[in-house]
């Protein structure tokens, strides 16, 4: 059983992420069709859709999607397939990028809903016969679009935790409490499978000390978060943290504003990722959902991209939310496709992480804020209980 996914002509000015399509189509095939039969799917522009649809049905133009079954029904148009064939779908990719801006859907989205569509058809579901049975196939059309969403090619996407705002409080009196050596154990214990911190040049909360422990005693995995500049270089291939982050810092930003531009800074950003190779540390951008911006992580060989979840948390309207919320799946799609591996991160909490967390391409999610202000009102009541026995112990003191 296998899908046979091609391009009738490579097009590059459309992004897209042929592992992803062609895994998400070897489900439906599993899903749906006896074992040792194929398929194939063929992505082509409008104006070879056009040219199939008036070859094979005498009309004008292009349309989304087209099935030719090999055991096609009496009238029906057939193409020459071997005997485990059950047929190839064509698919138009720029009509289905029109379809998928207008529905405000993803364009592999769109492309994964065409492919649905023309293997019902491949398996004898057919809308134009009559309303019942055009239901029928939307709903079956339905079902197996939210089930394929479901389910995750890999593992679940993990957490790591930035314990930055422990070291926030901390520095805010100077002293050594609460240390986020500590806090960092805990995470651990509590089941995160990363630790960040992020080491800034002006030293405003992780200090040179905490990253040093930290990396004695973090078990699951430290990521290093950090400018690509000199003197910081220098501590991460000292201490050989797991992974680095590299991010933009501006000195007077209150955190890290924007993905970095790796476009603009190439030079600096590729000396830096040739410096980690040679140290064995893989090395993250945190990057806008920006295509370009993949392509130049990819281009510069980066390890993974971190994409900058912010706007999508930030948006002040439902709109502006499912559209920050598309570029972020479209971009995982796209950095995954060609190669990279994905992390999210930035003003994720408890309302808004779901959503990325089910996207198929993400490996991990950085959250720090939210995890460390909500630490505070839950850990609060307790703190709270054991200063007052302390206050008023349960017996009379002498
Ligand atoms: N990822 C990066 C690159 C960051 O700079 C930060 C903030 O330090 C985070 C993730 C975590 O963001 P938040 O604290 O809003 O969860």
């Amino acid at each position: 059983m296998s899908v046979n996914l091609s391009f009738l002509h490579d097009n590059e000015t459309r992004p897209l992420c042929r592992d992803l399509l062609a895994k998400r189509a070897a489900w439906l095939l599993r899903r749906l069709v006896p074992a040792g039969k194929n398929v194939s799917v063929v992505l082509m522009g409008d104006r070879d859709m056009a040219s199939y649809n008036s070859r094979y049905r005498q009309r004008q133009g292009p349309t989304n999607v087209l099935s030719f079954a090999a055991d096609p029904a009496p009238g029906q148009p057939a193409i020459a397939l071997t005997e485990h064939e059950i047929g190839d779908i064509l698919i138009s990719v720029d009509t289905a990028a029109r379809e998928a801006r207008n529905n405000n859907t993803t364009l592999h989205d769109r492309i994964t809903e065409l492919i649905i569509h023309g293997l019902l058809h491949l398996l004898g579901y057919d809308h134009e016969r009559s309303e019942e049975e055009a239901w029928v196939m939307w709903d079956k059309e339905q079902e197996l679009f939210r089930e394929l969403k479901c389910y995750r090619s890999g593992t679940m996407a993990q957490l790591a935790i930035n314990i930055d705002h422990v070291a926030t409080v901390r520095q805010a009196r100077g002293g050594a409490e609460p240390d986020p050596v500590i806090a960092a154990g805990i995470c651990e214990l509590a089941g995160a499978l990363g630790i960040v911190v992020h080491l800034r040049e002006d030293r405003r909360h992780i200090q040179d000390r905490d990253v040093r422990i930290l990396r004695q005693t973090v078990k699951t995995k430290l990521n290093l978060e950090m400018a690509a500049v000199k003197e910081i270089i220098l501590i991460a291939l000292d201490l050989k943290p797991d992974m680095i982050t590299l991010v933009p810092e501006k000195r007077r930003e209150l955190t890290t504003e924007g993905g970095l531009d790796v476009i603009a800074n190439e030079n600096k950003v590729r000396k830096t990722i040739d410096k980690m190779s040679r140290a064995a540390i893989p090395v993250s951008l945190f990057i806008d959902p920006d295509q370009e911006q993949i392509k130049a992580a990819r281009d510069v060989g980066a390890t993974f991209v971190e994409l900058h979840t912010g706007r999508y948390c930030d948006a002040g309207t439902e709109q502006e939310r499912e559209r920050e919320f598309n570029l972020i799946a479209e971009s995982a799609e796209t950095a995954s496709g060609a190669g990279l591996r994905v992390n999210a991160g930035h003003g994720l909490d408890y309302r808004n992480t779901a959503r990325i967390a089910a996207l198929d391409t993400i490996e991990e999610l950085s959250i720090g804020h939210a995890v460390i202000s909500r630490a505070v009102q839950v850990g609060l009541d307790q703190a709270v209980r054991e200063m007052l026995a302390l206050v008023k112990p349960p017996f009379p003191a002498r």
